[in-house]
């Protein structure tokens, strides 16, 4: 497996792909890999022929008081868990490859509406970062497929649209969130947490799965529903950011007459803060 730093460099190796008919599968990342991310690659290499993973942590999606600088950075082991996953390439560049005129001088992509609310209202200018960096990826590796986790359920709403809507022929792939035993889903963020705070943590999907299930039985009370759950992570000891209930195509707040609405949480422990979601069929 080999790891190229420059888009000179990653360039001749695709064209050489390209032209032997290989399909490329993308699976975007900011490295720090855990078995979530692994998911992602095994799944790109169902779908392609190539795979490649790219790790930048991306600075135009931090807020100015976020965790760029404490960020995990830790390429060598990443290096290896891709290579144990079939993954065929990996790019890790530079902020300079990706940003050449600076972070300031850059075109921005705004994605209106399904950016609102939820980590977007908490994390202001935080999808205008990825809906940039990833449409800068897609045209530095055109990939035939990308694959993001069904974790970041905003995100993966935004991605989707941007890509219709400024149409880039990449099919986006979403996957199921992968969670340790007690439910927590995966995350680099997880490293954060102390031992008490690990502890409390699964609260978060708790209170998913217990909202979610009163909704499969009938209920449709769901800023009640909201609030009961909101209420229930904080006896819990989490500091919530937010707990809606929204429609999962529109993300806007959820109506009695949706048939598939998304739950959507993020609380924090200490400076940690931990996102999660669940969908439901009614
Ligand atoms: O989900 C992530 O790790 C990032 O937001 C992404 C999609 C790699 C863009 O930087």
């Amino acid at each position: 497996m080999r790891t190229v730093h420059s888009l000179k460099e990653l360039r001749a190796i695709l064209r050489g792909y390209r032209q032997q008919e290989k399909t490329i599968g993308l699976v975007p990342t900011m490295g720090n890999l855990h078995e979530g991310h692994i998911s992602l690659v095994r799944k790109a290499a169902e779908a392609a022929d190539i795979v490649v993973t790219s790790i930048f942590v991306n600075p135009m999606q931090f807020g100015a008081n976020e965790d760029l600088d404490t960020y995990p950075r830790t390429l060598i082991e990443d290096q290896e868990k891709l290579s144990a996953a079939g993954n065929t390439l990996v790019f890790a560049p530079s902020a300079d490859e990706v940003y050449p005129d600076g972070l300031a001088r850059h075109t921005r992509i705004v994605v209106p509406e399904v950016s609102d609310g939820h980590c977007g209202a908490s994390r202001p200018g935080h999808f205008e970062g990825v809906a940039t960096v990833v449409s800068v990826l897609f045209n530095m590796i055109q990939p035939d497929f990308a694959v993001f986790g069904e974790k970041d359920f905003q995100q993966l709403a935004v991605i989707r649209k941007m890509t219709r809507d400024l149409m880039m022929p990449v099919e986006v792939i979403g996957a199921p969130t992968v969670r340790e035993e007690d439910g927590l889903a995966k995350s680099s963020r997880n490293g954060y947490l102390s031992e008490q705070e690990r502890i409390i943590a699964p609260a978060i999907y708790q209170a998913l799965q217990t909202t979610s299930e009163k909704i499969a039985n009938g209920r449709d009370d769901f800023p009640v529903l909201a609030q009961e759950a909101g209420d229930s992570l904080r006896e819990a000891g989490l500091r919530l950011d937010y707990f809606n209930i929204a429609n999962s195509q529109t993300l806007k707040p959820a109506a009695p007459e949706d048939r598939e609405v998304t739950l959507l949480a993020a609380a924090f422990l200490g400076t940690t803060r931990l996102i999660d979601n669940i969908s439901v069929t009614r």
